[in-house]
């Protein structure tokens, strides 16, 4: 079996750019999930974007891989482009691991995001996404606050100032995500409580594995106690040595709460195959979905790795599961089934000569048989 491995290779593309550690993650977690499932008849081989280039696109025609892992977190460095990328492996017809478009995009605009979730009852905090002055001298949410961009990721732009306690601090936040990533100021309210994470894993049924806290130390002392990026990904930073993620076991009936939140916010976005949620819980034990990470890192010393590990995946393990996730999802769920080639008896007459022609310049489209091969067993 084939399995593409399929990553962002646009780190170099701008030299200032906040994300550029979260970017150049993405190659490390490429090449350990390669490492990890190479064996026997399976190659699984790393399959670079670099930059805003569409060779994989062909090298994907040419080879036509069982599996694709998608791990494209960026297109051009442009975060924007995560969700495009599913779209173009489903006009490919090619099966693929984790969640689609709609779900990537909707991860990618938190405002949107939370609309939903609060639309279908999930607790979230208060929020008002600020894209012009007016929204921004009408904003009435208490504080404290907190402001981050609204179309990024990975804790990308934030940092103490981030949390704000009065009008002045608001504004400055506000402003400061306008002048660096020109879009939408999210204005939340900040939840003051333990920070958990929820890692997820299936679809039906689907798993979490066991739950991590970070655990805030000496460095956030007086100071908001939030996974900034230099918390993130900044190793020489008394903030990141001192923000670890640690197992957490919490009272059963708290657990049990803590992870339906965490599972209908997933499946709010229509997230599939993989994921975590993260929340925060105040101190009398109301949980609250702050970030929803579809594309969450498979880094084997990142959290869903070691999570997985405590219940009793090694990272092969995990990997080859990843692999059966998505693949019975191709296989079990017709909805969800990639598009394929078109099928010229459902189009209407004006464009059925389009769609076909187009179908003759895709020959695997009519290899007999395509669909049900893909399924074969490592
Ligand atoms: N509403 C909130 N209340 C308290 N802390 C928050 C809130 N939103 C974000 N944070 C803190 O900021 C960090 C990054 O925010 P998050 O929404 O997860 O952004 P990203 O998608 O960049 O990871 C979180 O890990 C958490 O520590
Ligand atoms: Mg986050």
């Amino acid at each position: 079996m084939l399995i593409a491995i399929l990553h962002n290779r646009d780190a170099d593309a701008l030299e200032d750019d906040p994300g550029r550690e979260a970017r150049e993650d993405v190659v490390r977690v490429a090449s350990a999930l390669a490492n990890a499932l190479t064996h026997g008849r399976t190659l699984a081989e790393p399959l670079p974007v670099h930059d805003s280039s569409l060779e994989f696109v062909t090298w994907l025609e040419r080879r036509r891989p069982e599996l694709v892992i998608n791990l494209c977190e960026s297109l051009a460095a442009d975060a924007r482009g995560e969700m495009l990328v599913p779209c173009l492996l489903e006009l490919l017809g090619q099966p693929y691991t984790g969640s689609g478009a709609l779900a990537l995009g909707l991860a990618l605009h938190k405002d949107k995001a939370k609309e939903v979730l609060r639309a279908r009852g999930v607790s979230t905090p208060g929020f008002a996404s600020v894209q012009t002055p007016e929204q921004l001298a009408a904003l009435e949410l208490p504080f404290p606050l907190i402001v981050k961009p609204s179309r990024e990721d990975a804790s990308v732009g934030m940092d103490f100032d981030s949390v704000v306690h009065d009008r002045a601090g608001l504004e400055r936040a506000v402003r400061a995500i306008w002048d660096r990533f020109h879009q939408p100021a999210l204005v939340e309210q900040f939840i003051v409580g333990r920070e958990v994470y929820v890692p997820l894993l299936g679809n039906r049924p689907r798993e979490a594995l066991p739950l991590t806290e970070i655990r805030f130390g000496k460095a956030f002392a007086g100071r908001p106690h939030i996974v900034s990026y230099k918390a993130k990904w900044e190793p020489s930073s008394a903030e990141y040595v001192d923000s670890p993620s640690v197992p957490v076991v919490l009272p059963e009936e708290l657990h049990g709460r803590v992870v339906a939140c965490a599972s209908e916010a997933f499946a709010a976005l229509g997230c599939q195959d993989y994921g975590r949620v993260d929340l925060r819980i105040t101190h009398d034990g109301q949980p609250y979905v702050i970030d929803i990470n579809p594309n969450c890192d498979l880094h084997p010393e990142a959290g869903f790795a070691k999570a997985a590990a405590l219940a009793g995946m090694d990272y092969r393990r995990l990997a080859e599961r990843l692999v059966e996730v998505a693949l019975e999802r191709h296989h079990v769920d017709p909805a969800a089934r990639p598009v394929g080639p078109p099928r010229p008896r459902l189009v209407a007459g004006a464009n059925r000569e389009l769609l076909a022609a187009r179908a003759g310049r895709r020959p695997r489209a009519h290899r007999p048989g395509a669909r049900t091969s893909r399924g074969s067993a490592p």
